[in-house]
């Protein structure tokens, strides 16, 4: 069976000492009792050994926000996924619309960067989702299954297997503007359908597909009821314990 998810993206947000009393108090809120989601956070870079050490990591597990495209050498500024394994996290967000928007990330770079997260044992949370214009054209379909066939649909099965989709509209990432329901749930069983065509029946039934876009406490009960959602990548909403544990517990 697959994975419920509730991930947190904190983007560039929360100094080391805020991010961590914001990761001891999430921490604290889920001692309590235990959560029936898998929960993530995905810090900044320079947070996560700290925030590894500061949590239960078997009830919060830790992402980082992005890997570097090649595995060691002179790439000055960059984090290889074997660093951010080093650290005890377990997963990575990759191919965000803020990374292939703001930083220039192809498919032909992200494809790379799934492969170097998966050789180095961490999971990929691969975001793919259309903005305002192809969505308003009704080309959001063929939009996404041109960014998954892109960079995810030529791993091997075994790879496959191993990861997370998450479908983030840019028309709501951050604007107050969710996806309605039915959108949402429409978009993740068309990624379904695509599963089931390229790996099969089986494989698309075991993988997490995840919402993310203005995702909070009110709209998560429903969103999350839908056949096809696997839980969210939760952006404004992962910064306040109490907005972010009220989502864990739609589940
Ligand atoms: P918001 O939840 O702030 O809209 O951000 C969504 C997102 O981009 C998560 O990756």
């Amino acid at each position: 069976m697959r994975k419920n998810i509730v991930a947190g993206n904190w983007k560039m947000n929360k100094t080391l000492q805020e991010g961590l009393a914001l990761a001891t108090e999430l921490n604290v809120a889920l001692a309590k009792a235990k959560p029936n989601c898998e929960v993530v956070i995905g810090t900044p870079f320079i947070h996560l050994a700290s925030v590894v050490a500061a949590i239960d990591t078997k009830k919060i597990h830790v992402a980082a926000q992005n890997c570097a495209d090649n595995d060691s050498g002179a790439y000055t500024g960059e984090v290889s996924a074997a660093m951010i394994k080093s650290t005890g996290a377990e997963y990575v967000i990759l191919g965000h619309s803020e990374r292939r928007g703001y930083y220039g990330e192809t498919s032909d770079i992200l494809y790379d960067k799934v492969a170097l997260a998966l050789t180095n044992g961490l999971t990929p949370i691969f975001c793919c989702g259309e903005a305002l214009e192809v969505r308003n054209a009704n080309e959001q379909n063929a939009f996404v299954k041109t960014q998954l066939e892109e960079a995810v649909f030529n791993l091997s099965v075994d790879d496959f297997k191993k990861i997370v989709i998450a479908y983030e509209p840019i028309w709501a990432i951050g604007t107050g503007v969710t996806a309605t329901t039915e959108q949402a749930q429409e978009m993740l069983a068309f990624i379904r359908s695509l599963i089931v065509r390229k790996f099969g029946k089986e494989i698309a039934e075991n993988t997490s597909i995840l919402y993310g876009g203005s995702c909070n406490a009110k709209n998560a009960p429903e969103l999350f009821a839908q056949p096809d959602i696997d839980g969210g990548l939760i952006g404004g909403a992962s910064l306040k314990v109490a907005d972010f544990k009220a989502i864990i517990d739609a589940f």
